[in-house]
């Protein structure tokens, strides 16, 4: 297919260019420079969608998310950074038209913010997000610095899909609910009551406890959704393990402790060290979800790219093996 496309692409330009070379008028010329142009963004197009074509999609591409930010080292900075962080999500959450929810934020007296979950709902959440997981390292002067020194922290994103409909069965008869009293920690006012809620899945032995809400029902439907979403992981953890190592770059659960990208402002530099692109124009970036989506789009793109490759070489081993390849 690309040799065919390439071939088109190379007849028409040949001739557009013959055509080009023979041309004195100069509104002509100019017109048959913007056809080429035009031409080549549209075989570049094309490639990319062959490229969608034989690659495929990932089913949970299509999946909710629980986005988790946690601030790793560089205390109160660190803190500060991660709110940065999560200001930019809501951001491009909004700019995808999604809608979202936050089921923890915890924030820190200064403002900064030592961890947050939130839920993303919409189209393709998870096919946007999941390469962000990861570590975020930012270099900057903190707020807090009197001298100027310039400080490294980081903090750490997690991209959890959620389960689909029906993808998780839980039988009541699995689950064992206890009540408890809330240990509301900080300013929190402690309840009185057994607000907070220990649920134990019986067949798996997963526990979850919740005493983010004051009401127990509350706390309980959210354990119940915690808990399934626990036993998609585990799900989605045994299929990959099933899946040959030329899709596994598409599902995107490379590994959390990895670096993927540093903020740097005094150079007002972003630096994805995925695709190992370099780009200006920090406020933006987090301000303003257009550019956090360009360079996930280019993301993906090269993820398709990778795993095509893989693809390839894989269809090549196997011919190999089966004596098909001439040596
Ligand atoms: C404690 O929890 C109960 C039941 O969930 C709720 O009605 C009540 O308002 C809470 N009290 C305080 C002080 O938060
Ligand atoms: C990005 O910037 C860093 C620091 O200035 C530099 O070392 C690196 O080579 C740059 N990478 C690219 C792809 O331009
Ligand atoms: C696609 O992958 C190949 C091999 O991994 C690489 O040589 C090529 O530069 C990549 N192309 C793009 C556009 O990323």
């Amino acid at each position: 297919m690309f040799k065919s496309l390439s071939t088109f692409s190379c007849t028409f330009l040949i001739s557009s260019y013959l055509i080009l070379g023979s041309q004195n008028d100069k509104e002509i010329k100019q017109m048959i420079e913007d056809d080429i142009l035009n031409c080549q963004a549209e075989i570049e197009e094309l490639q990319k969608k062959v490229v969608k074509l034989i690659v495929g999609e990932v089913k949970t591409d299509q999946n909710d998310i629980i986005l988790e930010l946690s601030c790793g080292v560089g205390g109160a900075e660190a803190m500060l950074f991660t709110r940065d962080i999560f200001n930019m999500y809501i951001k491009y959450i909004q700019y995808k038209g999604w809608s979202h929810e936050v089921l923890t934020y915890d924030k820190t007296v200064e403002g900064g913010l030592r961890k947050a979950e939130i839920e993303v709902n919409g189209d393709f959440v998870f096919k946007y997000l999941k390469y962000e997981g990861g570590v975020h390292r930012v270099q900057r002067v903190p707020q807090t610095e009197k001298s100027g020194r310039i400080h490294t922290s980081t903090m750490t994103v997690a991209v959890l899909p959620q389960p689909s409909e029906i993808d998780v069965v839980i039988q009541d008869k699995d689950l064992k609910i206890q009540t408890f009293k809330s240990q509301g920690s900080g300013g929190q006012s402690v309840n009185k009551t057994d607000s907070a809620v220990r649920m134990v899945h019986l067949p798996t032995g997963t526990v979850i406890e919740c005493q983010e809400s004051r009401s127990q029902i509350e706390n309980r439907a959210k354990a119940l959704k915690y808990l399934r979403s626990r036993l998609y992981q585990k799900e989605l953890e045994a299929q990959l393990s099933q899946v040959s190592n030329a899709r596994k770059l598409q599902v995107g659960t490379s590994g959390r402790s990895e670096k993927i990208r540093t903020y740097n402002f005094q150079q007002d530099r972003i630096t994805d060290h995925r695709i190992h692109v370099n780009l200006s124009h920090i406020e933006g970036f987090l301000n303003d979800g257009a550019e956090l989506d360009s360079l996930l789009e280019d993301i993906i793109d090269y993820t398709n790219n990778q795993t095509l490759e893989a693809l390839i070489d894989e269809y090549h081993q196997n011919l190999k093996k089966q004596g098909k390849m001439k040596k």
